[in-house]
């Protein structure tokens, strides 16, 4: 099973060392949506291991999308910071990687600086503890062209690919879920309505980046939610992702409201003492752990 392993494998036009990928994992490193020396040193680290590729993520590109204290790479000051990182991973040998993140309904207030989330219906989430607003067309192709200008400023980082999050109940699988997404527009209903926000997106960041440049896509094999998409409805999602233009998929499963565990959530404490959370898109406050800050901010739990 494991004999092609380390393998070089080439994806569109870069090749990895071998076919070992460490994934996007909310480290919460930083309290102001910057990289830091922390996230640095971590990621050099996970790139001296000898993974192929490295993916630094969740990373925000605009305020609307923030479901957990990230990184964003939404500002030009930005890029500096990300291309140290870049370095840091590539001068290992491995590729650099990032996953571009948007919450949706999963997103929390206070990250937002008090504002209202978005998603493709007004459905309340039990993640959140809130009801989101239904998002516009306005909304549809503005989140669109801020995905993209994401992955523009990656590119310019210097990283060697860019994945969506299209897994774990965010934005892109709430379109997906007939459960989430109850539009009867042209963004609703059908399989070919829901998948149209992904499938744009897609079609958009590669004219875009060109058609060298990897784009990826993380999605679940299964939500592992009553009434969301299965394993049935999976490889046909899969194959649109192909034909749109997606370079590589990596499967996970589940959902963060999923009943079946899909995660460890327990990582060591972002921070010990009274650092200031700071962040560029919410306010500042003092508290001990982010995780008990959001639960207290948003009365309920991080999780669902
Ligand atoms: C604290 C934590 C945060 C995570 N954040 C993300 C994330 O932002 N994006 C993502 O695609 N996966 C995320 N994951 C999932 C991991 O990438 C990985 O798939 C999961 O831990 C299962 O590991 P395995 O695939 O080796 O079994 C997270 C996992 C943990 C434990």
């Amino acid at each position: 099973m494991f004999n092609r392993l380390f393998e070089p494998i080439k994806i569109n036009k870069v090749t990895a060392r071998n076919r070992i990928v460490y994934p996007a994992l909310a480290l919460m490193y930083s309290m102001d949506n910057t990289i830091n020396e922390r996230y640095i040193n971590y990621f050099r680290e996970r790139a001296r291991g000898g993974a192929g590729i490295v993916t630094v993520g969740p990373v925000l590109f605009c305020k609307t999308g923030a479901g957990v204290i990230a990184p964003s790479i939404e500002f030009d000051e930005s890029i500096p910071e990300f291309r140290k990182l870049v370095k840091a991973i590539k001068d290992e040998g491995a590729l650099a990687w990032i996953q571009l993140y948007h919450a949706g309904a999963y997103s929390y207030r206070v990250l937002m600086g008090g504002e209202q989330s978005i998603a493709p219906s007004a459905v309340y989430s039990n993640y959140a503890k809130d009801t989101p607003r239904e998002m516009t067309i306005e909304d549809i192709n503005r989140v669109h062209e801020m995905f993209i200008r994401g992955a523009e400023k990656a590119k310019e980082a210097g990283f060697d690919g860019v994945e969506l999050l299209g897994s774990a109940g965010y934005l892109i699988t709430q379109f997906l879920s007939p459960l989430k997404n109850l539009r009867t527009d042209e963004y609703g209903g059908s399989f070919e309505n829901r998948t149209r926000f992904v499938r744009e997106l897609i079609e958009k960041m590669r004219l875009r980046l060109g058609p060298d440049f990897p784009i990826t896509i993380r999605m679940a094999g299964n939500d592992f939610v009553a009434g969301s998409n299965t394993d049935e409805d999976m490889p046909a999602i899969a194959m649109m992702y192909e034909k749109a233009g997606i370079d590589a998929i990596s499967v996970t499963g589940g959902w963060h409201e999923s009943r079946v565990p899909q995660l460890a959530m327990e990582t060591s404490p972002c921070r010990t003492d009274n650092q200031r959370w700071n962040g560029r898109y919410g306010k500042s406050r003092e508290g001990s752990h982010c995780r008990s800050l959001l639960a207290e901010e948003s009365h309920g739990t991080s999780r669902g």
